[in-house]
């Protein structure tokens, strides 16, 4: 039998009404804050991602799903959505538009990762994407909202872990110095982050190389080097966040694994498996990287497998929907009679369920237990010469006479 990928999942019917219901949620929560949804290709030109991501991230560098497709382009599965969300801005000149522009997608991801529980090599990301205010107001509005994912689906134990890494400006000096700290035991690192030290010194900070972890202990930290103006961002950031009463702590060793982020910079941690649910951050940068105007941005994804796993821990007792009617036939007569039945019902919103193997009346009736039924209908040559039929109550047992037609039926539904 063929398998699945490595790293893939199917997500079955047990399971997909769980996703559905808080994807519905978010885009509720979503829409109240005016962000509207956009949808981008699964595959984008590999520019796109060297560009955006950075050539240096251990993202470009060992988990893009790269390939040339035949007309010889280089064409990569997006590893995230921020890149592919920028490129569809500018390339549909939303920047004309009423700013800021608010849009949120909920889409599938493809990383080459080493899998484990919570890195998977297809997994979805929810996400938003606010481009065009540079104010530290947006900063506060976008992390409420990322905030209130957790409220809405009733999800404790998460922390919210913040940092600024400063803006070309400031990172400029602090390279330096950071420099000074890693080439002291350059030769002790790992090969990758040996070619990082020249292009790219502050992605060393984000090796999972156990010895390359242990060196960069005592490492100088960005937050002490920032320029006045993002001081005074993250200051302002951090006051909006305590006025809203929103707890946080401050991490000086996130950098976050791409490298378009500029000033605030947050994750929301699950506490007890120490898994990032939702990262997120400035990126000011990056529109005029794609070759845009100047623009400010900021934005965030939540990993949806990841954000399940805790639902489901914290909301054991969601049930899928059943059926509200199985309507149980016998002679074609009848059968004809539940067609038409079931198809009003079904254009009027209740979920029905009839017989379509041809089952005896006994395994019929075996089936619509079997499927929690909430209510049954049985039709026979003599409800079809009466017009009349009894409709049972699956849990009471109850048992009721009905006229055979759609609005008395429904009046029992
Ligand atoms: P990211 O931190 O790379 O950020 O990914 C966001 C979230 O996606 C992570 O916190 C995690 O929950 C989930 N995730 C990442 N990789 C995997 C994986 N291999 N398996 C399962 N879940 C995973 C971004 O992608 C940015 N584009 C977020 C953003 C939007 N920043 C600004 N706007």
């Amino acid at each position: 039998m063929i398998q699945k990928p490595k790293g893939t999942r199917d997500l079955l019917p047990d399971e997909s009404y769980k996703w559905k219901e808080v994807e519905n949620k978010i885009q509720k929560l979503f829409e109240s804050y005016a962000f509207k949804e956009i949808r981008v290709p699964v595959f984008e030109h590999t520019e796109l991602f060297l560009r955006g991501v950075g050539e240096t991230t251990d993202v470009v560098q060992k988990e893009m799903y790269t390939f040339d497709d035949k007309g010889g382009r280089s064409i990569t599965l997006r590893p995230e959505g921020t890149a592919g969300a920028v490129r569809a801005y500018l390339e549909n000149g939303m920047g004309s538009n009423p700013s800021p522009t608010k849009i949120w997608y909920n889409m599938a991801m493809y990383r080459y990762e080493n899998v484990q529980k919570g890195r998977l090599r297809e997994f979805h990301q929810i996400g938003a994407e606010l481009i065009g205010s540079e104010s530290y107001l947006a900063d506060v509005d976008v992390i409420l909202m990322a905030n209130n994912i957790f409220k809405i689906l009733n999800i404790p134990n998460i922390k919210l872990n913040i940092n600024s890494i400063g803006c070309p400006k400031c990172r400029a000096e602090y390279q330096k110095v950071l420099k000074e700290f890693i080439g002291k035991n350059l030769n002790e690192y790992c090969d990758t982050c040996k070619t990082r030290f020249d292009k790219n010194p502050m992605r060393i900070l984000d090796c999972k190389e156990k010895k390359c972890k242990e060196l960069n202990v005592g490492a100088p930290m960005m937050i002490d080097y920032l320029c006045d103006e993002c001081k005074e961002h993250f200051e302002k950031v951090k006051q909006g966040l305590r006025e809203n009463n929103i707890n946080y702590e401050i991490d000086s060793t996130i950098v976050r694994g791409l490298d378009y982020y500029t000033k605030t910079v947050f994750e929301f941690v699950d506490e007890k498996s120490g898994l990032t649910v939702l990262g997120g951050g400035r990126y000011d940068g990056l529109v005029e990287e794609f070759g845009g105007p100047s623009t400010p941005a900021i934005g965030f994804a939540t990993g949806v497998e990841r954000l399940m796993e805790m639902y489901n821990e914290y909301n054991p007792d969601l049930k899928d929907k059943i059926p509200d009617i199985y309507i149980l036939s016998m002679g074609q007569r009848a059968n004809q009679k539940a067609f038409e039945l079931s198809e009003k019902l079904r254009l009027e919103g209740y979920i029905v369920e009839k017989d379509i193997m041809e089952r005896s009346f006994k395994s019929q009736m075996k089936y619509a237990d079997k499927i929690m039924a909430k209510k049954l209908l049985v039709i026979g040559d003599n409800e079809l010469d009466t017009n009349r039929a009894k409709i049972k109550n699956m849990q009471t047992g109850e048992e009721i006479d009905v006229d055979l037609e759609l609005e008395s039926i429904k009046n029992l539904l």
